[in-house]
């Protein structure tokens, strides 16, 4: 789910009203901007290069290195090795894969926005996907085709992004979209969307691309990553509190209304502290 309250993205103004390219602002201004805004006027690229932990690093992270390999393991090694975590920021995704994200997000959580006080709007969905501080995290599985356009993690941005985009579209198998901001006064990673395609569920896919996120998160220095759960989604919900997320502080309370019946919220903001 979304972030809910759009005041959310203005707090960091002062970098999208910056004018001239990434590149040129970071060098004229960069060193003078707090963390949200310096680390939001990186180029992708160098966004990559300083804070995006390599693939091998969050597989070796997550597998002991002295663990016997049994047949499933090695199956599930082969699989994962099939898979490719492309980064972009909102400047250097291609139309076409915006389009296979808001695909995504339309298939998996249309319905919990059309019963909630939300409703569902594509274009709007769109407009907010398409801010201009946000990055993508986009699984793709290799195997589908053997060349790839887009960029790759760690490879600085295309000039190009439209070179290719045919090649793209069927092999996204999830994403994650997220921002670095201000909730409440405190620099957070905030977590926009997380979504994976049916076949993709259930192989700890979901599991990495949030682990990735709160990596780049610690990296980067922030406090907590946040994220905005429809109460309805409980399979979500459990995926979260599996990644020791908890309800925040700033959680919408229930209303009394005044007939005097409480109302609980849609949503729920969760949180996870990044820092010691
Ligand atoms: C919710 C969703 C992203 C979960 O992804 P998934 O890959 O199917 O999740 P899995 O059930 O395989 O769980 C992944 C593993 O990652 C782990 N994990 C989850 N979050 C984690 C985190 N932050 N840190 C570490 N591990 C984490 C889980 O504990 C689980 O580990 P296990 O396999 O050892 O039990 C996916 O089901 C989906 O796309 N749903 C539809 C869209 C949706 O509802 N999105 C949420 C919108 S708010």
């Amino acid at each position: 789910m979304p972030a809910t309250k759009e005041g959310r993205v203005t707090k960091s103004k002062r970098a999208q009203r910056s004018s001239g390219s990434p590149a040129r602002r970071v060098s004229s201004v960069a060193k003078s901007l707090p963390l949200v805004e310096r680390t939001n006027a990186l180029a992708i690229g160098d966004f990559i290069s300083q804070y995006v932990p390599s693939l091998d690093v969050m597989r070796l992270q997550g597998k002991g290195a002295d663990h016997a390999e049994s047949t499933a393991d090695k199956d599930s090694r082969e699989r994962e090795n099939n898979i490719q975590l492309d980064v972009y920021s909102t400047a250097t995704l291609s139309g076409e894969d915006l389009e296979a994200c808001l695909d995504l997000v339309e298939l998996t959580s249309r319905e919990d926005y059309s019963t909630s006080s939300a409703g569902w709007s594509r274009s709007k969905k769109r407009k907010e996907m398409k801010l201009p501080e946000m990055k993508y995290l986009i699984l793709r599985n290799t195997t589908e085709k053997a060349e790839l356009s887009g960029q790759r993690q760690c490879e600085p941005p295309g000039e190009n992004k439209l070179e290719n985009e045919e090649d793209t579209k069927s092999k996204i198998l999830g994403f994650l979209s997220c921002m670095v901001t201000y909730e409440d006064g405190r620099e957070v990673m905030y977590c926009y969307e997380i979504h994976l395609s049916h076949e993709a569920r259930g192989r700890g896919l979901g599991g990495m691309l949030m682990i990735q996120m709160e990596e780049i998160g610690r990296r980067i220095g922030l406090e907590k990553c946040m994220l905005t759960v429809f109460r309805s989604n409980t399979r979500a919900r459990e995926f979260y509190e599996k990644g020791g997320y908890q309800v925040d502080e700033y959680s919408p309370q229930p209303r009394r209304l005044r007939n005097g019946t409480i109302k609980e919220a849609d949503y729920l903001i969760l949180s996870k502290r990044l820092l010691p």
